[in-house]
């Protein structure tokens, strides 16, 4: 892929940028200012994307709700890892008919991951009529050109392209925290994992310019924003499609100079790619939280080549050592897989053993999806579903006494918490991050604390989340 044919031009930026401002013209005529509703499924990289969406609906002139019934435009912003998250949509959008009907004037709009799959589209092309907007991964940005067309037209406005996918740059965002902003740093992936939708979806590998990414860390640094989150499907292939010489530890480096930032977490890499360097990037920079999501997804041997992850369950764990043996308070969360298919229950015991062993801190577990299109999709199941759930709820079981022991060894420790803001459940309690990721919830503390780093002292812990009181300093 050539690089000029990767980024979106800026007379293509600015051309968007002038249907935003013929879209507020027609909403600045209205009685009253428009609604819009988004909802998100999926990885951080698709909340990311919706916070685009709402930078461009609110610069458009939209404010926004959070139920259907009040929305003037409503976009479903759409995750096709698993099955599960594809029906919940088409059952949301089934139920908007009705809406619709009600309200004519109302626009729908479906876009995400699960627009990039030809059938899917066509699906909600054929038999969901009231939508009006289709849009892919890859043509995200031309949301307010879209928008424009229906309330223009009052025709379906339809832009769904398969491409390798392209970079945007400098459009409008509203982020959902005051704390922590999500900041991608590349997007698509060229691992093609045989059970992932992913690289299909979300096209190749592309890498944003170091300097548009520090440009925009220094952005919500200026926005009194504590933390980042760098996002990626695989960080570490970071810089491989620049010019410049400059891989993910140096990009890290350099955010750690940006003013403000007060930590930087990452996500997610790839265990074939997680090297030394990265190891002492973590070690050796205070802002790097001492954090680290590694999905292994199996531990049988067997299972991972027919995955096509490339490592093995030997490979991982060395690689897990070597971070410990550097940074001994690493905090640990990987992803699993139950069920692939060609995984038995000999398979499956092995990623129980390799989970007695790691210890991580809590793991993301996952039942196998049949992905249309990927070439797991093609093998035949070793296990019925029964077994699969059974070895699914086995999995919860050995790993949440795991996480309990973890967790109850902080009690008595002190911990710097970044303060998140107030508990959704208790007035009197404020929530927080440790530098490990681990949420904390503080009692007898006020809401002024919010963004600020306090010295915690752990009281109580749970499998999910710890409990304690503010220390003076
Ligand atoms: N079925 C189940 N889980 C999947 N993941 C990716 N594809 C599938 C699938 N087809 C999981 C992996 C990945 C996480 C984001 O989603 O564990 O790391
Ligand atoms: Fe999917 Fe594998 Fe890429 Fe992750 S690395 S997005 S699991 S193909």
């Amino acid at each position: 892929m050539k690089r000029e044919d990767v980024i979106v031009s800026e007379a293509q930026i600015l051309e968007q940028k002038e249907f935003i401002n013929k879209i507020r013209t027609i909403n600045v005529a209205r009685s009253s200012k428009p609604m819009a509703y988004v909802v998100t499924y999926g990885c951080q990289q698709n909340e990311n994307d919706s916070e685009r969406i709402r930078g461009m609906l609110c610069e458009a002139g939209y404010d926004f709700c959070n139920d259907a019934k009040d929305a003037d435009i409503i976009i479903y912003n759409t995750c096709a890892v698993r099955e599960h998250a594809e029906l919940k949509v088409y059952g949301n959008l089934g139920a908007l008919k009705a809406l619709k009907r009600k309200k004519p004037e109302l626009i729908i709009g479906v876009c995400g991951c699960m627009m990039q799959q030809e059938h899917v589209a066509k699906r909600i092309k054929q038999k969901y009529t009231h939508v009006d907007i289709i849009f892919g991964t890859h043509t995200l940005y031309t949301l307010p050109q879209l928008i424009y067309n229906v309330l223009d037209t009052h025709e379906r406005s339809i832009n769904v392209i398969d491409a390798h996918g392209y970079i945007a740059e400098d459009m409008p965002i509203r982020r959902e925290g005051d704390v922590l902003a999500y900041v991608s740093v590349m997007y698509g992936c060229n691992n093609f994992c045989s059970y992932c939708i992913v690289p299909y979806v979300r096209g190749r590998e592309r890498s944003r310019s170091c300097e548009d990414i520090i440009r925009e860390v220094r952005e919500v640094a200026s926005e009194g924003y504590k933390e980042v989150m760098l996002l990626g499907q695989n960080v570490n292939s970071y810089g491989n499609d620049l010019d410049e010489e400059i891989d993910f530890s140096d990009l890290l480096v350099r955010v750690c100079e940006v003013e403000g930032i007060e930590r930087i977490r990452f996500m997610t890499s790839h265990p074939k790619d997680f090297n030394e360097k990265l190891i002492e990037t973590i070690a050796s920079n205070k802002k790097i939280c001492n954090q680290l999501h590694l999905p292994l997804q199996a531990g049988s041997d067997d299972v991972l080549l027919k995955m096509n992850r490339k490592y093995t369950s030997g490979d991982y764990i060395k690689k897990v050592q070597a971070v410990r043996k550097r940074i001994p308070d690493i905090t640990l969360t990987t992803d699993i897989i139950v069920g692939f298919p060609t995984e038995t229950n000999e398979d499956f015991e092995k990623t129980i053993d390799v989970l007695k062993e790691v210890r991580f801190d809590s793991i993301y577990s996952f039942i196998y999806s049949k992905r249309t299109g990927t070439p797991a999709a093609k093998l035949e199941m070793a296990l019925d579903d029964a077994q699969i759930h059974k070895n699914f709820d086995r999995l919860l079981e050995v790993q949440n006494e795991i996480s309990k022991q973890i967790n109850d060894s902080y009690i008595g420790r002190i911990c710097d918490v970044l303060v998140e803001g107030r508990s959704k459940t208790d007035d009197n309690v404020v929530s927080g991050r440790t530098e490990g990721g681990k949420i904390v919830h503080i009692k007898d503390a006020d809401e002024s604390l919010k963004g600020k780093i306090v010295r915690v002292k752990i009281t109580a812990a749970k499998t999910w989340f710890l409990t304690g009181e503010i220390v003076p300093n």
